[in-house]
């Protein structure tokens, strides 16, 4: 399958904290260059997707949401159904990040079910995986992206995932070059699919990154909040 665009996506996470500052980033988002390189992609917190989305309806900019319900619909409190996400116009959800897997406790298979229930909304997964420090430094790296991969495997294929080593993300120490080769290459045996580096990408490192074999886009934290750095990083692909 031949992916050409660089998917760059930006994961707000819990911010920022009013709907005025969100809808303020997102207008200097919204005239990302169209190009035949790259797809933008914007995941703001729940309360700000719809005025997100009306500030870059006719652009070339894309909203996703940073999670989605496990369950359809229902006496579920606190939960957003991947149904009403893309009733409002989401096209991604991220989904199984490492921060909802360390401190909510998501599993691989919990990410599985959301997955799917996004599929059927037609909404397209971007999964995270990553391993913890420890896991790299005792040589298991593999063994927990494989791991977390082979729960999804059904639907891997429609899906995105996204390599972000735990102890690179908000760290500012990106993988290196070859930690992010190999790790893609490994995952490229087991999908097709588009392939993201995530983990203290910024305006710097983003070429180098973007250049590397099999990496198909990055998912961006802390440099998406600040819209020079998210176009810099787009414009590096
Ligand atoms: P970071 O976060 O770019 O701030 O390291 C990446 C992520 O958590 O997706």
């Amino acid at each position: 399958m031949g992916i050409l665009k660089k998917l760059i996506a930006g994961n707000w996470k819990m911010n920022p904290s009013s709907s005025d500052d969100a809808l303020t980033l997102a207008s200097s988002i919204k005239d990302a260059p169209n190009s035949n390189k790259v797809e933008w992609l914007i995941c703001p917190p729940m309360p700000f997707l719809t005025g997100v989305l009306g500030v870059v309806e006719n652009s070339c900019v894309s909203v996703g949401s940073q999670d989605c319900s496990e369950f359809s619909k229902g006496a579920y409190t606190g939960q957003t159904s991947s149904d009403m996400l893309a009733s409002i116009g989401c096209k991604y959800a991220i989904i199984g990040h490492s921060e909802r897997r360390s401190l909510l406790g998501e599993t691989d298979e919990v990410c599985m079910n959301k997955a799917i229930l996004a599929l059927e909304a037609k909404i397209t997964p971007i999964i995270c995986v990553g391993e913890s420090l420890a896991e790299r430094k005792s040589g298991d790296a593999y063994k927990a992206i494989e791991k977390s991969l082979s729960a999804i495997a059904p639907i891997i294929d429609k899906s995105v995932i996204a390599y972000e080593p735990l102890w690179s993300i908000g760290t500012g120490i990106s993988a290196s070059h070859e930690d992010i080769s190999l790790m893609h290459c490994f995952i490229r045996e087991k999908t097709n699919s588009r392939i993201l580096y995530g983990g203290s990408v910024n305006p710097q490192n983003a070429r180098d990154i973007l250049n590397i074999k099999n990496v198909g886009g990055v998912l961006v934290g802390g440099a998406s909040l600040d819209a020079k750095k998210f176009l810099a990083i787009g414009g590096a692909a």
